[in-house]
C-alpha cells in the first residue's frame, strides 16, 4: 500500500544543511526525495533514515546545473501529489574577483542557485495551489544583503547576486501566494559549519563562530510553523527587516518617478 505520509523534496541533501534538514524532516514523520550529485552519500543517508526514522527515502542523483538532469527532478515534482514541501538548498560558493571567475563556473553557479530553484518552484507550485497546501523553501544567505559592503568581505558578486535573486524572488512569490494555503520562505543563514568552505571557491570562515547545520534545520522547521517569509536562523530582532522594507518602500514610492532628480539637472 502506498504511504500517505507527506513527502519533502530536498536538494543538496548529500551534506551540510540539506542533510541535517532531511534528517529532521524524516524524524518529524515525512518521507523524502533527496537530490544531489553524490549518489553514494544520498544512498547512505537514505539507508540510515529508513532504519532510524522509518521514513521512505528516494534517492534522485542529479546535477542541477545540467538541463537534462534538472528536468528529471522537474518530472519527479510533477508526478507525486504527496510532495508538499520543496526545499531548494543545493549550492556552492563563488568567491574571488569577478573578472577572474571562469565564465563556465559562473554559469553553473547561476544554474544551481537561480535557474534550478526557479524551475523546481515552477514545477511544484501548480499542484500545491490545486491542493491548497504546501511550501517552497529557498536557501539564500545573509550575504544577499551584502552587495554594497566593502572589505573585509571577499569578491563575491555572482554568488551574492544569485542569493539576492533568491531573496527577492521568494519575497515577491510569497505576496502572490497570500491566501492560497501555500507558503514561500527564504532562509538567510550566516556562516554555517558545513562542507561549503571545503571547495576552492567556498571562501574562508576564518575564526568566525559557525552555526550548526542542525540549528539551521530547526530554524527552517519552526520558521515554516510561524509562517515566516524570511527566516534568519541567527537573528533575534526581525524588526530590522520591517525597517528595511520601509526603506525599500520609501525609495520606490517616495517621489514622482516622472521627475528628473535634482542632481541630474545640468
Ligand atoms: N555554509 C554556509 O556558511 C552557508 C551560509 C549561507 C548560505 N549557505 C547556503 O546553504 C546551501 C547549502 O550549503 P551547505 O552550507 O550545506 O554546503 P555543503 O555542505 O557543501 O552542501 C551543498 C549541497 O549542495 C549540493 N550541490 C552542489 N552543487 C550541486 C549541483 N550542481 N547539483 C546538485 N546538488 C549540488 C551538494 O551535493 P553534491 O556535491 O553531492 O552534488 C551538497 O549536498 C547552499 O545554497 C549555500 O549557498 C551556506
Amino acid at each position: 500500500m502506498e504511504s500517505k505520509r507527506s513527502v519533502a523534496l530536498v536538494t543538496g541533501a548529500s551534506s551540510g544543511i540539506g542533510a541535517a534538514l532531511s534528517e529532521r524532516l524524516a524524524r518529524d514523520g515525512r518521507d523524502l526525495v533527496i537530490v544531489a550529485r553524490r549518489r553514494e552519500r544520498l544512498e547512505a543517508l537514505a539507508t540510515r533514515l529508513q532504519a532510524e526514522a522509518g521514513a521512505t527515502v528516494e534517492v534522485l542523483a542529479a546535477d542541477l546545473t545540467e538541463p537534462a538532469q534538472l528536468e528529471r527532478v522537474v518530472e519527479r515534482l510533477h508526478e507525486d501529489e504527496r510532495i508538499d514541501l520543496l526545499v531548494n538548498n543545493a549550492g556552492f560558493g563563488g568567491y574571488g574577483p569577478f573578472a577572474e571567475l571562469e565564465p563556465d563556473f559562473a554559469d553553473r553557479l547561476i544554474g544551481v542557485h537561480v535557474r534550478a530553484p526557479m524551475r523546481l518552484t515552477r514545477a511544484a507550485l501548480p499542484g500545491m495551489l490545486a491542493r491548497g497546501r504546501g511550501a517552497v523553501v529557498n536557501v539564500a544567505s545573509l550575504l544577499a544583503l551584502s552587495g554594497p559592503l566593502r572589505a573585509p568581505m571577499a569578491g563575491r558578486a555572482t554568488y551574492v547576486g544569485a542569493k539576492a535573486f533568491l531573496m527577492s524572488f521568494t519575497q515577491a512569490l510569497a505576496v502572490e501566494l497570500e491566501g492560497t494555503g501555500v507558503q514561500a520562505m527564504v532562509v538567510m543563514p550566516g556562516m554555517v559549519q558545513t562542507e561549503f568552505f571545503s571547495t576552492k571557491r567556498g571562501g574562508e570562515p576564518g575564526a568566525a563562530a559557525l552555526m550548526s547545520a542542525r540549528d539551521v534545520a530547526q530554524a527552517i522547521v519552526v520558521g515554516l510553523e510561524l509562517g515566516e517569509v524570511i527566516c534568519v536562523p541567527g537573528l533575534d530582532d526581525m524588526s530590522l527587516f520591517d525597517a528595511l522594507r520601509n526603506v525599500q518602500k520609501a525609495t520606490l514610492f517616495g517621489r514622482s518617478a516622472a521627475q528628473l532628480a535634482e542632481r541630474y539637472r545640468r
